[in-house]
C-alpha cells in the first residue's frame, strides 16, 4: 500500500482507541503472513521467555508456544474479552501450560523475566514504554516491533522493509539499540 504513514496513523488511532476502548491502541491482530516475518525477527529458541505486550486474542503467543522450544510465552492484555479468547485459543492449541495470561495494564506488569518482547502498538506508545523497557529488561533482550518504531533507538535489523501495513518488523537489542 502506498502512502503508509505511521505518524498520521498513530495520531488517529490513539484517539479513536481511547474514545471507544479506554486503551491507547485498538485491537488489530497480526496477520498470518506477517507472523512469519515476526518470527524471523524474533528468532525464538530454547530458554526464551517471550512477552507480547498488548497480546490481543493471543495469536502470536500461542503460535510461538506451539512452534518453538521456548520456556514460556506471556500474554499481557488490558481487555478482558480478548484475554479470555487468548486463553481459549491456548487450550485449543494444547499449549495452555506453556502460556501465561495477564489481564492488566502492560505499563504496570513486571517484564524483567523477558528475553524477547513483541509489540504491535503505536510509535507514541512505544516511546512511552521506553523507560520501562530500559529499566526492566536485561542486556541482550530482544524487542521486536511491527510497523511502528521505537523513537531514538537504533534497530539492529529490519525484516521486510516494504511499504504498507504489516510489512516491516524492527529488531532492537537492549544494550545495543539504546546505547547513547
Ligand atoms: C494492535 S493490537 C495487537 C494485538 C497482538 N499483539 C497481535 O499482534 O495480534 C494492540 C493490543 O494492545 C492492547 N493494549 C493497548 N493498551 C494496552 C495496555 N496499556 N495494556 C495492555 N494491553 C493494551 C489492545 O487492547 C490491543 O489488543
Amino acid at each position: 500500500m502506498e502512502g503508509f504513514n505511521p505518524d498520521g496513523i498513530d495520531r488517529e488511532l490513539r484517539w479513536i482507541a481511547l474514545a471507544f476502548g479506554g486503551v491507547s491502541v485498538p485491537f488489530v491482530p497480526t496477520r498470518d503472513e506477517t507472523l512469519e516475518l515476526v518470527f524471523e525477527a524474533l528468532q525464538l529458541g530454547e530458554g526464551d521467555v517471550f512477552y507480547d505486550l498488548g497480546c490481543g486474542n493471543g495469536k502470536v503467543v500461542v503460535e510461538a508456544a506451539r512452534r518453538f522450544p521456548i520456556e514460556k510465552a506471556v500474554c499481557v492484555e488490558a481487555r478482558r474479552e480478548l484475554i479470555e479468547e487468548a486463553r481459549e485459543r491456548a487450550i485449543n492449541a494444547g499449549v495452555a501450560d506453556k502460556v501465561e495470561f495477564i489481564h492488566g495494564d502492560m505499563f504496570k506488569v513486571d517484564i524483567s523475566r523477558a528475553t524477547a518482547v513483541y509489540m504491535y502498538l503505536l510509535t507514541s506508545v512505544n516511546e512511552a514504554l521506553k523507560p520501562k523497557l530500559e529499566k526492566e529488561l536485561r542486556p541482550g533482550a530482544r524487542v521486536v516491533t511491527l510497523d511502528f518504531q521505537i523513537p531514538g533507538w537504533r534497530p539492529v535489523r529490519i525484516v521486510g522493509e516494504r511499504a504498507g501495513w504489516q510489512k516491516t518488523v524492527y529488531v532492537y537489542v537492549i544494550g545495543e539499540s539504546n546505547r547513547r
